[in-house]
């Protein structure tokens, strides 16, 4: 390059008219009106045009009728102001233009498989495969700065607030975070394996154990589960733990990161501390865990006057100790036939039995129901669905947990349909006091809901031998705007309460030795109360810039078949390569489409 550069494209204003610059960048398009050439040039700061006069560039003009889109070139010239009718605001340079002088072109470049635009509607796909040009994109490029400036702004607050950034294996044992392992063959231990870490939950319990008081890491985490728009194999998570405190004491240093994080990266103020509400309320009022309350249309129960009721669907269930769960879906009453049909169909494929519906009309109620429901009963639900005539109230019966989720989707459904969601509104709030474990029913045992190693809520703990699935546990779930963002724990620190949880667990005591002894060992020496948590960074960054997948603001993420378009990756090894490791693969010939090195072209 003989031309050195000066200035960024995007950056140049009415202020620089007159001055020479050198700008270096991408042809983003071309206009040519003959004797005269209208170029855009991009680099990462944005765009400028920059004019070509065969009158006063006769040197070099026939070259610059030569370019095309997603040439590299240099360009030196003066900045100019736009004649009043050329000017364009819509540009932030759209006031000035450069008068070229002189031009070099320092690469030639195909024609793109698709615009580098925003918004443009190309298969991810192909987006994945060139994803070095999908990143010259400005809505990438954005999604990557905000990445960039949230953690800075979070190593920044961390550090002044006095943890220590520090690096945990990748190559270790297995943590258990509840999704498959990735496996690495070890070369020099052969038959044994290492495994990527799901998440650095272990290494940061032992720094505890050290006395580091206070660390975080951003660190990347590699799960091997079923992929969605909010899920990737390989992720970052914000990780943090901290000695000798309480759980509100881990909440309030998060609300103090969020709200840092919002007003460096976005110039947002947002109000703290975030609302509570424990998992049982949660549940009851928007059927989830992770309740979007950007919207009203909250879960009503009326199990107490259906159980009254002569509905022998409703009074079956609630007499096996069901529930019924209504909600009003406002002004939808002129819902035809056929859509609340298809409403019900939906609402069965969540796994319930039906669903039942009362319009309300200036004259009384339109609904099945009327014959096993007296008036009085009618106006009950009314009154506490808070009905007016136009409105559609809908019922599910079901046990507790089913009849709310399914309550929980049919509220989101229905919201996204009647637009009812604000776009430009940041809701955090926490969620706490989940219930420490589940029951598995095709395993026949406990199972933990976060992870073995959290611990129970104190005043709860003397249940764990009698009614286990009633203790609830020390763990929170930062959510914003209906997606779980963070989730952590105050650990357990006592060796019997941890054994404990292992027997209830069903982890014996040689299962438990084979996998977590080192841990289990760092329990005789000492262990502070601790607790921690970690935030999805790809899950936050997704929010915070408005994208609708965590794949758009991962640089080079992974297809839903978790494959990377790019490299090809996974592809098969040699088979020199597979016996210096121990190992041989057994190909079957029916899966062959899913092996390894196949590329699924899904998303
Ligand atoms: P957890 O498993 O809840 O907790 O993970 C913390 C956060 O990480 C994000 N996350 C993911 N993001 C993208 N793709 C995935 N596959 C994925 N899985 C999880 C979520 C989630 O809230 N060690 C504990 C934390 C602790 O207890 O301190 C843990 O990993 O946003
Ligand atoms: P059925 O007895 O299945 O013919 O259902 C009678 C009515 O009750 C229909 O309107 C169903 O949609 C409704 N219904 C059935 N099961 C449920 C359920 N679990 N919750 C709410 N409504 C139901």
């Amino acid at each position: 390059m003989h031309l050195n550069r000066t200035h960024y494209c995007g950056l140049l204003t009415k202020e620089d008219v007159n001055k020479k610059v050198v700008l270096a960048g991408w042809v983003q398009g071309k206009r040519d009106h003959g004797g005269l050439i209208f170029l855009d040039l991009r680099d990462r700061s944005g765009i400028v045009q920059v004019v070509f006069d065969s009158q006063r560039n006769a040197s070099f003009f026939s070259e610059a009728e030569r370019l095309r889109a997603e040439y590299v070139i240099a360009v030196k010239g003066e900045v100019k102001h736009r004649s009043p009718d050329t000017v364009n605001l819509k540009l932030a340079t759209g006031e000035i233009e450069i008068y070229a002088e002189e031009l070099e072109v320092i690469n030639p470049s195909q024609t793109p498989p698709f615009y580098i635009e925003d918004g443009i509607d190309t298969d991810e796909n192909l987006r994945l495969k060139y994803r070095y040009l999908d990143l010259r994109r400005f809505e990438m490029q954005r999604a990557l700065e905000i990445r960039h400036k949230v953690m800075m702004s979070a190593r920044q607050y961390l550090d002044e607030r006095g943890f220590w950034e520090i690096e945990t294996p990748m190559l270790t044992r297995s943590t258990p975070e509840g999704a498959r392992d990735f496996l690495v063959p070890s070369r020099t231990s052969p038959g044994n394996f290492f495994a990527l870490p799901q998440s650095p939950q272990l290494f940061k319990q032992l720094l505890m154990v050290s006395g580091i008081d206070r660390y975080f890491q951003i660190a990347r985490c590699f799960r091997d589960e079923d992929l969605r728009a909010d899920r990737q194999p390989e992720f970052t998570q914000i990780d943090i733990e901290m000695s000798f405190c309480s759980s509100r004491d881990i909440m309030r240093e998060i609300e103090g990161l969020v709200a840092y994080l919002f007003k460096r990266v976005l110039h947002k103020e947002l109000k703290t501390p975030f609302a509570v509400l424990t998992y049982k309320e949660a549940m009851e009022r928007f059927g989830s865990d992770k309740p979007d309350t950007r919207f009203g249309m909250e879960i009503v129960d009326i199990s107490e006057i259906a159980g009254q009721s002569a509905f022998q669907v409703f009074k079956g269930i609630v007499e096996k100790g069901g529930v019924v769960k209504g909600l009003n879906a406002r002004g939808c009453g002129h819902f035809s036939r056929k859509e609340l049909d298809d409403l019900t169909r939906l609402v069965q494929s969540w796994g319930t039995g039906g669903m039942a519906w009362i319009v309300l009309t200036e004259d009384g109620f339109k609904t099945p129901l009327t014959k096993f429901f007296t008036s009085s009963q009618l106006l009950d639900i009314k009154e506490k669905l808070q009905g007016e005539p136009g409105d559609l109230l809908l019922f599910v019966a079901d046990q507790w947990e089913t009849a709310l989720k399914v309550m929980g989707q049919l509220r989101l459904h229905l919201a996204g349909r009647l637009g009812l969601i604000p776009k430009d509104q940041d809701h955090f709030l926490w969620v706490i006091d989940f219930p420490l474990l589940s029951y598995d029913q095709e395993a026949k045992r406990y199972t933990a809901n976060h992870h073995p190693f959290t611990a129970p809520l104190e005043e709860d703990t003397l249940m764990l031998d009698e009614e286990p699935l009633a203790v609830r546990s020390q763990a929170y779930d930062l959510v914003y705007n209906g997606v779980e963002v963070a989730g952590g724990s105050i650990r357990i620190h006592k060796k019997e309460l941890q054994q404990k949880i292992f027997q209830l667990l069903n982890i014996s005591t040689a299962e438990a030795e084979e996998k977590f002894g080192f841990f289990l060992t760092a329990f005789e020496y000492g262990v502070p109360p601790h607790g921690g948590i970690a935030f999805g960074l790809d899950r936050l960054i997704m929010l915070m810039s408005g994208k609708k997948s965590i794949r758009d603001v991962i640089p080079f993420p992974k297809t839903a078949g978790g494959t990377c378009l790019l490299t090809g990756a996974p592809a098969p090894v040699s088979p020199e390569q597979q016996k210096e490791l121990h190992i041989s693969t057994i190909l079957r010939e029916n899966k062959k489409e899913k092996m390894p090195g196949s590329k699924t072209l899904d998303s």
